[in-house]
């Protein structure tokens, strides 16, 4: 449409003059066009963000990072699985350069999880590849983020946010074990991987 050539006389065009027509059906069909793909990549975003309940955390709570180890829910007795009477788990986590607190914790599969996770620190990231979980862990606030885990096996959580030198060495990992061998595990066996 910005070359708005009109052709009033309705004579025949010199050579290389496309008829204003032409352009405006060409133009259209493109706008047609980039209106479709637009809609296709939205339907994707909600589509995928829906079935893989993909979202982007939501929990603002907020704790005191200089006193976590003191007392409260992020004391040390308190990290690792627990048990809720509704029979899902809560993972209680403490990530600090460079490391995760528990570095390795048990889950049942097929259950509902709910990780808590905060920081003593700076920023770091919390990932589990393959699964829905992907939150930033920022000093002062709580992350929040469900899942449930399908099929037992270890998952490795790498720290996704550069938090210093030590940033490339700072894994931890979550087992995921089948229901009945978890309610057999001791309180401590939860939340660590030792034997
Ligand atoms: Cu912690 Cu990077």
């Amino acid at each position: 449409m910005a070359n708005s050539f009109t052709n009033p006389l309705k004579r025949p065009l010199p050579d290389g003059v496309i008829p204003e027509d032409e352009i405006t059906r060409t133009e259209n069909r493109w706008v047609a066009i980039m209106l479709g793909m637009l809609g296709v990549m939205m339907a994707v975003i909600v589509v995928t963000g829906s079935t893989h309940s993909l979202h982007p955390p939501s929990n603002v709570e907020t704790i005191d990072p200089t006193t976590l180890h003191l007392s409260g829910e992020f004391a040390e007795s308190n990290l690792g699985t627990a048990t809720e009477p509704d029979g899902s788990v809560t993972v209680r986590l403490v990530a600090e350069q460079y490391a995760f607190v528990p570095d390795c914790s048990r889950v049942p599969v097929d259950t509902a999880v709910k990780f808590r996770i905060t920081s003593a620190d700076v920023v770091h990231g919390f990932l589990l590849p393959a699964t829905n979980v992907n939150t930033m862990v920022v000093p002062g606030f709580i992350s929040e983020v469900r899942t449930s885990f399908s099929r037992p096996g270890v998952y490795r959580m790498p720290c996704d946010e550069f938090c210093g030198s030590g940033h490339h060495g700072m894994w931890a990992k979550v087992t995921v074990v089948p229901k009945e061998q978890f309610t057999q595990l001791a309180s401590n066996e939860r939340t660590s991987c030792a034997k």
